[in-house]
């Protein structure tokens, strides 16, 4: 069977609609960084033009934090970004370990578990966050991941971590499932830790750059020369002081200047493109500390009970049919038997070979991030027979 599928994908780096599974509160981590950094960064020129160095006023604190408009969004969009930027930080100057957050002392336990629920109730796990000396922590910040397991159904469901900013964090848990269930809760940062990430991201870039120059070399032989860039920063003269700065051109479609190293035998006239290079982190050898494998991303002690769910007599209903426009609650849904069972709408899953009837003769947008190319990436792997277009 000939298909005439085409899948087309394109990048937008700017649409940040990723839907993590693990609820909101990452997102809004994530939402920080990439406000504070990436985002500018990901918005590589798309016209390679050179324009003379263009005297351009000193910039603010912040310099890569532009605005709204360099980001191409709306300043409604920008300001419900950087709320969702705001982050509890700790209350004075960290200066020892002890001070942070401790996985091994913070604790978390069901508030007033029944013996049994039905499918559709509500369970409300406390996590108690205490510092490597057991004292409750008396603000809040840290980075939790939760979720309700049970491994041998396959199946889990995330809440979302609500922070008191005292020490205390609630999360709500729906049991979507009949059988047993047990909560999980990860430390993936501790306060003092993301506090240290805001830090640097907010103040120097984190990503490197190598720009490529190509062209005739002293002997008339043609060189490539690779030097270093990134986006003009912090002080009016950017990463390079002014003896040796340095090739400077526009993304003419932001406005944002980049510089480059000036290579040592081409003119600024002969860059190519640039690429994406090492990641930095200047952190101090204290602050590295915070990230430990001890101290991030691991499980933290709780009362590890067992929750008992019954059915529901009364039926928790049929999820009504999808459709555009439907809204979204966090989390959007569970899995069970390894299957997604969305809480939005009465998903189908798709055989190959209905994936296949359903696709033939289709045209098929993909528009987003990584995690939109994840899906294309799926369909290009698991529906023979189609074209593609990256
Ligand atoms: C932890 O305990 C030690 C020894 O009692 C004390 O010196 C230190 O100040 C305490 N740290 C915090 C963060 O309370
Ligand atoms: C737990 O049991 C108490 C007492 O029977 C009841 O009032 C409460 O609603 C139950 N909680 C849940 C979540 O079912
Ligand atoms: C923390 O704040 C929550 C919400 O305001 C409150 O219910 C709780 O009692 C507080 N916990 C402590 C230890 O102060
Ligand atoms: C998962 O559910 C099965 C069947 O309901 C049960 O036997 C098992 O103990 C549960 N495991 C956990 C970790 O809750
Ligand atoms: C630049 O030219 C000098 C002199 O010919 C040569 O030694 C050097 O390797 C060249 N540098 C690069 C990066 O090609
Ligand atoms: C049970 O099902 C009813 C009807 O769909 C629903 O309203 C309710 O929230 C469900 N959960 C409980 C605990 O009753």
């Amino acid at each position: 069977m000939l298909i005439q599928s085409a899948f087309r994908f394109s990048y937008i780096w700017k649409s940040i609609t990723f839907d993590f599974r693990f609820g909101r509160i990452s997102l809004f981590l994530l939402a920080c960084f990439l406000t504070s950094a990436c985002l500018v960064f990901w918005r590589l020129p798309t016209v390679r033009r050179f324009h003379p160095p263009s005297p351009r006023p000193a910039s603010p604190k912040k310099a890569f934090i532009i605005s709204a408009q360099d980001m191409g969004i709306t300043q409604k969009e920008w300001d419900r970004l950087q709320k969702a930027c705001d982050w509890p930080s700790p209350d004075g100057e960290i200066t020892r370990l002890d001070q942070s957050t401790s996985p091994v002392h913070t604790t978390f336990s069901v508030k007033g578990l029944n013996e049994t629920y039905k499918v559709g109730d509500t369970i409300r796990v406390t996590i108690t966050a205490r510092d490597h000396n057991n004292t409750v922590k008396s603000y809040g910040g840290d980075f939790f991941r939760a979720k309700l397991l049970n491994l041998t159904l396959k199946a889990g469901v995330y809440g979302e971590v609500v922070d008191h900013r005292n020490g205390t964090y609630t999360v709500d848990f729906l049991l979507p499932w009949e059988g047993q269930a047990q909560a999980d809760v990860f430390l993936i940062i501790s306060s003092e830790g993301v506090h240290v990430l805001n830090k640097y991201f907010e103040s120097k870039p984190h990503i490197r750059y190598h720009g490529y120059f190509e062209g005739p070399g002293p002997d008339g032989v043609k060189i490539v020369e690779k030097v270093e860039c990134n986006v003009k920063w912090g002080s009016a003269q950017g990463l390079w002081s002014k003896a040796n700065c340095c090739c400077e051109y526009e993304d003419v479609q932001t406005g944002s200047v980049w510089q480059c190293e000036r290579p040592q035998n081409l003119s600024c006239d002969y860059w190519v493109y640039h690429e994406h290079g090492e990641h930095q982190f200047p952190a101090t050898p204290f602050e590295r500390q915070l990230f430990s494998s001890q101290l991030t991303n691991v499980g933290i002690a709780g009362e590890k009970h067992i929750i008992n769910v019954l059915p529901n007599a009364s039926g928790i209903g049929e999820p009504e049919r999808c459709r555009r426009g439907l809204s979204t609650p966090v989390p959007a849904g569970f899995y069970f038997q390894d299957v997604w069972k969305s809480f939005v709408c009465n998903t189908r899953r798709f055989n190959s070979q209905q994936m296949t009837s359903c696709l033939s003769n289709k045209i098929v947008y993909f528009l987003g991030d990584s995690t939109i190319r994840q899906y294309f990436e799926f369909f290009e792997k698991n529906v023979p027979g189609t074209s593609f277009n990256g």
